[in-house]
């Protein structure tokens, strides 16, 4: 069998040979990638870690907050906050940034995460995952803002995933293509186990929450119409549906095999773009699927070209094989505006 690398030696590569990235980002790879651990740590103890279950406080979107969504926030930030690689840091569970203390010399990233994803699926003991971005503090002023946040996906430096599953794996861009790192537990590292993993162009199988379909606009209800109408209807195939209701764990499933993930506005809350987060869910795992050669848009832009007016703004998703995405946009774009 041949020779393993590690989550550290491939960093290392990277920094060294390739020049491709700086020792900051390696460290915040590595420190990111510590904490993912932690996090598995405690998913995997489930009730005998006394780890399941709701808190008794509401995030800023108003949902409930589960205990591992606030254990898995305070893990990230507190191994995050002394290493000298960030200015600040800012989460699905925060209100606001979270600055560097002053204690703690300060570094020239951002990070931004989703600390538990698919929080509906812990005590249920399906998939969930951890979801993180990393941007650079344009401007090298003193002191840090949340609009040095507001940057477009497509000036991110890096993002990953972490899937908590029947295996833990770390899928990592550094804006070369796409690496999957395995969780090896005996040893307590991660383990290189894909390079360079590539999204089927095509694809016969779908994600979308169909008990929303009433609410739908036109454009996503004739792509998924014909979609359900399979060999018969217009797409002249078959198609198969999958919905986790983790954001991770169907994008890791697109990641492997292919599909198409869609999370579009609809019209219960007309004024709400969509329901998931443009900084720190749609970008990382948007960079991710362009990485792998699939597409992701909001259906009438690429989602890393859009300028985010706020931390918590919220964006319509479709994401994955290209050719399936470039279908469902092109029904939004043939579709007359009201
Ligand atoms: P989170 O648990 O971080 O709030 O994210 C949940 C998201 C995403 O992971 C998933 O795709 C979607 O919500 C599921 O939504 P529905 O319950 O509406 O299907
Ligand atoms: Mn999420
Ligand atoms: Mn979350």
């Amino acid at each position: 069998m041949s020779k393993r690398i590690s989550l550290t030696q491939y960093l290392v590569e990277q920094q060294r040979r390739h020049g491709r990235i700086t020792a900051e980002l390696r460290l915040l790879i590595e420190v990111v990638a510590r904490a993912c651990k932690r996090i598995a740590i405690s998913v995997n103890k489930g009730a005998l870690g006394e780890v399941l279950g709701s808190a008794s406080s509401e995030n800023v979107q108003g949902e409930v907050q589960k205990k591992l969504d606030i254990i898995s926030n305070e893990v990230l930030i507190e191994a995050n906050e002394w290493g000298g690689h960030l200015a600040a840091m800012a989460s699905e569970e925060m209100d606001t940034i979270h600055v560097v203390p002053n204690r703690y010399p300060q570094g020239e990233y951002l990070l931004l995460f989703d600390p538990l994803d698919g929080s509906s699926n812990i005590d249920v003991n399906v998939s969930i995952g951890t979801i993180f971005s990393v941007l650079r503090k344009v401007n090298n002023q003193r002191g840090v803002s949340e609009e040095d946040f507001l940057q477009p996906g497509k000036q991110q430096a890096a993002a990953g995933y972490c899937v908590y599953g029947p295996q833990t794996t770390l899928v990592l861009t550094l804006g070369e293509g796409v690496m999957v790192f395995t969780l090896d537990r005996e040893q307590g590292s991660f383990v290189l186990t894909q390079e360079d993993l590539r999204i089927p162009e095509d694809t016969r199988e779908f994600a979308i929450n169909m008990s929303n379909q009433r609410h739908w606009a036109a454009p996503v209800t004739r792509y998924i119409d014909e979609c359900l109408a399979g060999k018969e209807g217009p797409r002249g195939k078959d198609f198969n549906m999958r919905w986790v209701a983790s954001m991770v764990a169907d994008v890791h499933r697109i990641m492997t095999r292919g599909g198409v993930f869609l999370y579009p506005w609809d019209k219960r809350e007309p004024d709400k773009p969509g329901k998931l987060r443009l900084m720190y869910e749609a970008n990382p795992m948007a960079f991710l699927i362009e990485q792998a050669g699939g597409a992701a848009s909001n259906g009438s832009q690429r989602i890393m070209d859009i300028t985010p007016a706020k931390l918590h703004e919220r964006v319509s998703v479709i994401l994955g094989s290209k050719n399936e995405v470039q279908r469902a946009v092109s029904y939004h774009l043939e579709a007359p505006s009201d």
